[in-house]
């Protein structure tokens, strides 16, 4: 076995980490700071581009310094996807803030395009729901709304990127502009079947396609660290970039399709791998999950916008401190007294794609108690995932397998143990929280030749209730869902996808 250190940088939305992982896929040293995401209007996320270079530079030099002059083999990145920005190419300067995937502010480019039309080719070509998460009309709005920008576009002055390309732009000293297939198939300006950035979507979306960095395998040598850039020393290899819901499922050691996973955080991502590039007809995203040399692997996605949020959201309205207190009183009842709770506090993800719904409880009564309420939260991520693995199973046309989740919620046994019970399926818990790390680093190891073993699961949970009863469950949640849904009017709805 080999004894070389990669350095795995995940650049999340709330925090920035780094690892160092060595060949028998043990974290070694890692260290963390958070990141500040600024609300300037409702709606609308920013970061600061600056500030969270800042924070890879410094977590990189806390794990150099815990390692005492440790040899770094090269470096694997995850990032928070979608989050996108534009800089100056001479200067290195930022134009203006990440526009954070959360953020909303290109609404009304997407609106404009949805009306023209342009839905379903958008969709076609890139696997993607017309939506302001991703980032091709957030780039619009950047050009259109920074004074001189669109100009200094035009004249070839300015580059774009999601987070990753502008982490590497930074630790080559500005020499390379380059995304990986995972990152730039979130963008919703490449053609995840010529694997290329689209002319036609560049323009519709209006966006100078040579501002778009250049395409490259996810496990690829995408350049070396500059002098200075960072605390690593001059000519460090970046051997990998994957946006960080892929580097999950890579961690997990998913490689065969229908291998799924579900990293459970304010939302839930599922995704499973796909034998080729499907286009859903149940709600969900089609995307590249990564390429290794000349391999494009596929993947379905989906993304419910609220999950763990639900019951940190219940907990506060019980008066409860926070989501463990929560569980602790859902722990009191078997059940949840035929309660359910649909959490659409911002609409509905994935498979409904109703942004208009908003969140409802059904079948109260007055033998309710706040423990049947906590426990209808739990239940609810805990549905919501199931909705989404049931859409994935029907696009696919078989069956998925084990669910191995990730997050902080994977580590609370009683969702886990429900999640088992109403899929029928048994579900494997990393309890992890640097899964998308850890599979940043594998995919820099395999670059070097080394498999890395995947992040082991460290509980198993197999279904106890019969798969009839677990339908019970699924229809009362159902129901619940068609009434929220017939509950708000409908303003439009997107034929699938983020
Ligand atoms: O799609 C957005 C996702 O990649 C953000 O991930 O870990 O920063 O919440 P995270």
């Amino acid at each position: 076995m080999t004894s070389e250190l990669i350095l795995a940088i995940d650049q999340g939305t709330t925090n920035t980490k780094a690892l160092l992982v060595d060949a028998a896929g043990q974290i070694r040293h890692q260290a963390s700071v958070p990141n500040l995401v600024n609300y300037p209007q409702p709606g609308w996320a920013e970061q600061s581009a600056t500030a969270l270079f800042d924070g890879v530079r410094q977590v990189i030099a806390k794990v150099l310094d815990s390692a005492g002059g440790a040899t770094i083999a090269g470096i694997g990145i995850s990032n928070q996807r979608e989050s996108v920005l534009v800089w100056n190419a001479q200067t290195g300067s930022p134009i203006g803030p990440v526009v954070v995937w959360q953020c909303r502010r290109s609404a009304p480019k997407c609106d404009a395009l949805r009306a023209s039309g342009h839905e379903d080719l958008i969709a076609a070509k890139t696997g993607l729901a017309l939506d302001p998460l991703f980032p091709a009309a957030k780039i619009a709005w950047l050009l259109d709304n920074i004074p001189g920008a669109r100009e200094q576009a035009e004249r070839g002055d300015l580059r774009a990127g999601t987070v990753d390309s502008w982490l590497l732009w930074n630790l080559t000293g500005g020499t390379t502009h380059a995304t990986d297939h995972s990152n730039a198939a979130r963008t919703q300006l490449f053609n995840t079947e010529t694997l290329s950035w689209d002319e036609e979507l560049c323009a519709l979306f209006e966006v100078p396609v040579a501002m778009l960095p250049e395409v490259k395998a996810s496990e690829t040598r995408f350049g070396v660290t500059a002098e200075g850039a960072t605390a690593l020393p001059a000519g460090t290899p970046v051997l990998a970039m994957i946006g960080d819901s892929h580097a999950a499922l890579f961690g997990h050691g998913a490689r065969q399709p229908g291998a799924v996973k579900a990293t459970y955080g304010t939302g839930t991502s599922l995704m499973a791998l796909t034998p080729s590039r499907l286009h859903s007809r149940n709600g969900i995203s089609s995307t590249i999950a990564w390429s290794q040399k000349d391999t494009i692997q596929y993947a379905l996605e989906g993304n419910i916008s609220v999950s763990g949020q639900a019951a940190a959201f219940i907990a506060e309205l019980l008066g409860l401190e926070n989501a463990a207190a929560l569980t602790a009183l859902a722990r009191t009842v078997p059940d949840s007294n035929g309660v359910a709770f649909v959490p659409a506090l911002v609409g509905l993800g994935a498979p409904y794609w109703r942004s208009d719904a908003r969140g409802t409880v059904t079948g109260m009564s007055l033998g309710t108690k706040p423990a049947h309420m906590a426990r209808a939260a739990l239940e609810a991520i805990a549905f919501q995932v199931a909705d989404v693995y049931s859409a994935m199973q029907a696009d696919m046309d078989s069956e998925l397998g084990e669910l191995r989740a990730d997050g902080g919620a994977s580590r609370n046994d009683l969702l886990m143990q429900f999640q088992a019970d109403i899929l029928s399926r048994p579900v494997a818990a990393a309890a992890a929280p640097e899964v998308s790390a850890l599979g940043a680093a594998a995919l820099a190891f395999s670059s070097l030749g080394h498999d890395l073993p995947a992040v082991a699961a460290a509980k198993h949970f197999t279904p106890q209730i019969k798969a009839s009863f677990a339908q019970q469950h699924r229809q009362r949640w159902q129901i619940a869902v068609a009434q929220t849904l017939a509950g708000h009017p409908q303003e439009h709805e997107t034929s699938g996808g983020n």
